[in-house]
């Protein structure tokens, strides 16, 4: 990744995304951070465009307006943006169901196909998408997001097969339980420190950017080593 290049990232209010935007700065790259909240954070290689991934119309605003800004030479899309509601099968309310997908997997999709025809006009980028383990196992209340993630793991491997003759990079990231307001909401689950860390992530996320051009990494698990803390 050159630095003359810039990468959007979706989601970046916080957590991965936010963390992802600073450490991307930090390094000496541009990013244009698309999300439906601006984060309290500024930089001068930062740029917010107005957006719910959710809204295709809003998606292809916000493409045209990062056109406009910072120009053709996008590099990297990291799909981030996402959330989970929990409950059993039976009981999570249909619109809630619904929401996961119109965001975890029509948004990416959405972002995607807005960002592609640029990377193959200059025949190279990356497209990282974020999904979770839940997205390589089922879990319990996790129904409808579990589907949403194993969803995204169909499409990052579909698309990096479309890809790839065109020097297009796509990888497939699944975290483990990461330290964030992503818990905010699920009942029974608190952050600790023992979870995986948005800085360490983000870290995961700029190698998986600055890899030889070459080099393609599809898929990456990752999770914290001692989940319930230090033996004593
Ligand atoms: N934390 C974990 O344990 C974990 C594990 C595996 C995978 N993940 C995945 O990692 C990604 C980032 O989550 P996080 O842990 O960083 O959670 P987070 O702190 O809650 O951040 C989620 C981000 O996504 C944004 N977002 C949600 N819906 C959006 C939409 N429709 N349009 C634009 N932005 C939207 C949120 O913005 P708003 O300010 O608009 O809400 C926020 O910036 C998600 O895809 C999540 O599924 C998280």
């Amino acid at each position: 990744m050159q630095t003359s290049h810039y990468t959007i990232i979706t989601g970046v209010s916080k957590g991965i995304g936010l963390a992802t935007a600073q450490l991307l700065n930090e390094k000496g790259y541009t990013v244009a951070g698309w999300g439906r909240n601006a984060p309290a954070y500024t930089h001068p290689n930062f740029h917010f465009f107005s957006c719910d991934v959710s809204k295709l119309e809003q998606v292809n605003a916000a493409m045209e307006q990062t056109r406009k800004k910072l120009g053709e030479a996008v590099f990297g899309l990291i799909n981030n943006a996402g959330f989970g509601h929990f409950g059993k099968l039976e009981d999570l309310p249909i619109e809630k169901w619904h929401a996961m997908f119109d965001t975890n997997v029509h948004g990416l999709m959405y972002c995607s196909r807005a960002v592609v025809p640029l990377l193959k006009a200059q025949q190279a980028g990356h497209i990282i998408n974020i999904s979770s383990i839940a997205g390589l196992n089922g879990i319990v209340q996790g129904s409808g997001y579990s589907a949403t993630k194993f969803a995204v793991r169909g499409i990052s491997h579909s698309l990096y097969a479309e890809l790839r003759e065109d020097g297009i990079k796509v990888s497939c990231v699944y975290p483990g339980s990461v330290a964030t307001n992503f818990f905010d909401e699920v009942e029974g689950v608190t952050t600790n420190p023992n979870m995986l860390q948005p800085q360490d992530v983000a870290l995961l996320l700029l190698q998986l950017l600055e890899s030889s051009p070459n080099f393609l990494t599809v898929d990456v698990e990752i999770r914290p080593l001692q989940p319930k803390g230090k033996k004593s």
